[in-house]
C-alpha cells in the first residue's frame, strides 16, 4: 500500500478503500461514546482528514494515542468510511497508528487564533497553520501560472545573474557583495580600500533587476522572461516593501509601449484566472477568513478591462479631487502610494495603467517621447491595483544610442560602464519593451493579506533576516 495525500483521499477516496496517510495532528478530541477523533493535515490541502478510533479499539491504540497531541506527526492506515459528520465526505477508521514525533504542550501553534506578528516570529512553524498553508499553495500555483503564461506564448525563460556590477535602476539601493574582511578593514587606516583586492576586482552588488541582461536575450533569441530573486537596500519599512523579493521581467523585441501595456494586462488577468481555477479551496478560505469579497474582486480583475490614463491626466485628476494629500501633487513629482491608491481604488475602482511619466523621475533606459521641454515624458507605464498601488513598472526601452548616452549622463551614470548594454544599440538595435512585476505584491492581490512579510516564506526587511 502506498501513501496517499490527504488532498487525494478527500477528493477521490471511496468508502471501503484502504489508505495509508501521514501528517501532523491539528486536534485530538475524545467523545462521550469513547471514540477518539484526530484531525490530520499533511499540507496537500487546507482540509484535514478525520481519523477515528472506535471505542472497542481504544485499548489497542492507548499507548500511541497517549502521544497524540496538537503538532505531533504520525502515520496511520485504515479503511475509509462515509462520514456522518458535516464538512467532509469520508473519514478514516484507524487500523494502525504510529506516532513519529510527539509535540508537547509547549508547541507554539496551539489551536487558537494567533496574530500575524506572532506567527512571523515563528516563521519555521507558521507554514503549518491554515493561512500559511493556503499562501504556500497559492504561491506555488501562481508560480506555475506565470511560467505557463509565458511558455504558452513562446517566451524563453532566462536565468539572469544575481551578482552584478551595474545598477539597472540607477537608484543606488544595492547590497554590496564582497569577500573583503570588513572587520579587518575597520581596523586599518582610512583610505585603504582598493577594489583590486576584492573578489571581482571591482564593486559588486546583488541585482535590483534582471532587465538589462533580459534585453540581451530579447534582442537575440526573441521574447523572454526572468523570474528570480531581486534585492533592494531601500530602507522602507512598509507593508509593501521587502529587501529580497521575486520579480518577473518579460522583455519583447519589436514591441512598443502599447504592446507592453497589453501584455501586462493580459498577464495579470491570466494569472489571477488560473489561481482562481486551480486553488478554489484556498481562495474560499481567503474570502471567508482574510478579506471578505476578495473572490468577487478577483473575478472582476480577471474579467474586466483595466483603465488607462496618462501621468498628466492622473495629475489633473488628483489635483481636482479635493483630497487632502500628505504629499502634494504637482506635474513632475513621483506619484506616492496615497495617490496611486486613490486612482485605482476611489477613482477608477479597478486596476489602472498609468503611462508617459516625466523623464526627470525615470531611469535612463526608458524611451524618450518627443521633446516637450520641461514636460518631456518617457514611454513608461505602471500598473496600479486596488489595495496595493504599484504592481508593475515597465517601459518601452530607449533604442537610440545617442539619446541613451545622453540620458545616462543626465542620470549620473557613466556610459562606458554600460558599454555592453550600448552595444545592443550599436548593432542591430530594435524597438523593444518589457516590465517587472513584483511577485509578492501579486500575492497580496491574490490573497488579500495585508503585509508583504506574510506572502514570502522568509521575509528580509531592515533589521530582519532571521531563518
Ligand atoms: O518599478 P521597478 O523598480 O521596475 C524595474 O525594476 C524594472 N527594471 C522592471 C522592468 O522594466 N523590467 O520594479 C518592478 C516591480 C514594482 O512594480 C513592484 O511590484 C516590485 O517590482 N517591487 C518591489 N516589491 C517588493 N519589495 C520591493 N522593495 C520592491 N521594489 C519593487
Ligand atoms: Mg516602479
Amino acid at each position: 500500500m502506498s501513501r496517499t495525500t490527504i488532498a487525494a483521499v478527500l477528493a477521490d477516496g471511496q468508502p471501503g478503500q484502504s489508505v495509508d496517510v501521514a501528517g501532523w495532528v491539528r486536534t485530538k478530541r475524545d467523545s462521550k461514546q469513547g471514540l477518539t477523533f484526530i484531525e490530520l493535515n499533511d499540507g496537500s490541502c487546507l482540509s484535514n482528514l478525520q481519523l477515528i478510533v472506535a471505542a472497542e479499539d481504544a485499548e489497542t491504540f492507548a499507548a500511541e494515542l497517549a502521544k497524540v497531541s496538537t503538532g505531533a506527526s504520525l502515520e496511520a492506515s485504515g479503511t475509509l468510511k462515509e462520514s456522518p459528520g458535516k464538512g467532509q465526505r469520508v473519514e478514516l477508521g484507524l487500523e494502525s497508528l504510529t506516532v513519529l514525533g510527539g509535540a508537547g504542550e509547549d508547541y507554539p501553534l496551539q489551536k487558537k487564533r494567533h496574530t500575524f506578528e506572532f506567527l512571523r516570529e515563528i516563521a519555521h512553524l507558521r507554514p503549518r497553520s491554515n493561512t500559511f498553508g493556503c499562501i504556500a499553495r497559492v504561491r506555488n500555483a501562481a508560480t506555475f501560472a506565470v511560467h505557463r503564461f509565458f511558455q504558452d506564448r513562446g517566451f524563453l525563460n532566462i536565468h539572469t545573474p544575481i551578482i552584478t556590477t551595474s545598477d539597472c535602476e540607477g537608484a543606488g539601493e544595492m547590497f554590496r557583495v564582497t569577500t573583503i574582511d570588513l572587520e579587518k578593514l575597520a581596523e586599518m587606516p582610512p583610505r585603504t580600500l582598493d577594489h583590486k583586492f576584492d573578489f571581482f576586482a571591482k564593486p559588486a552588488f546583488l541585482t535590483v533587476s534582471g532587465q538589462l541582461e533580459a534585453e540581451i536575450f530579447a534582442t537575440a533569441t526573441g521574447p523572454c522572461y526572468t523570474f528570480g530573486p531581486t534585492f533592494r537596500a531601500e530602507n522602507s519599512n512598509t507593508t509593501r516593501h521587502l529587501a529580497e523579493f521575486w520579480m518577473i521581467e518579460p522583455e519583447v523585441p519589436f514591441m512598443d509601449l502599447d504592446g507592453d501595456m497589453r501584455l501586462a494586462e493580459d498577464f495579470v488577468r491570466a494569472v489571477v484566472g488560473e489561481v482562481l481555477e486551480h486553488c478554489p479551496e484556498d481562495m474560499a478560505f481567503f474570502d471567508q477568513r482574510i478579506d471578505k469579497g476578495i473572490l468577487a474582486r478577483l473575478e472582476a480583475v480577471r474579467d474586466a478591462e483595466f483603465a488607462r490614463c496618462s501621468y498628466s491626466e492622473a495629475v489633473d485628476l488628483l489635483t481636482a479631487s479635493g483630497q487632502e494629500w500628505e504629499y502634494p501633487v504637482e506635474w513632475g513629482t513621483n506619484l506616492q502610494a496615497e495617490h496611486e491608491r486613490w486612482l485605482t481604488e476611489e477613482h477608477f475602482g479597478k486596476p489602472v495603467v498609468v503611462y508617459d511619466y516625466p523623464a526627470s523621475i525615470k531611469p535612463f533606459y526608458m524611451y524618450v517621447n518627443e521633446d516637450a521641454g520641461e514636460r518631456t515624458t518617457v514611454r513608461a507605464m505602471d500598473v496600479l491595483v486596488p489595495g496595493i498601488g504599484e504592481l508593475i513598472g515597465g517601459s518601452q526601452r530607449e533604442d537610440r544610442l545617442d539619446v541613451l548616452e545622453r540620458r545616462m549622463r543626465e542620470g549620473g551614470q557613466e556610459p562606458s560602464e554600460y558599454d555592453w548594454y550600448l552595444d545592443l544599440r550599436r548593432y542591430g538595435t530594435v524597438p523593444h519593451a518589457g516590465f517587472g512585476l513584483g511577485f509578492e505584491r501579486l500575492l497580496l492581490l491574490l490573497t488579500g493579506m495585508q503585509n508583504i512579510r506574510d506572502v514570502i516564506p522568509f521575509p528580509r526587511t531592515p533589521k530582519n533576516a532571521a531563518f
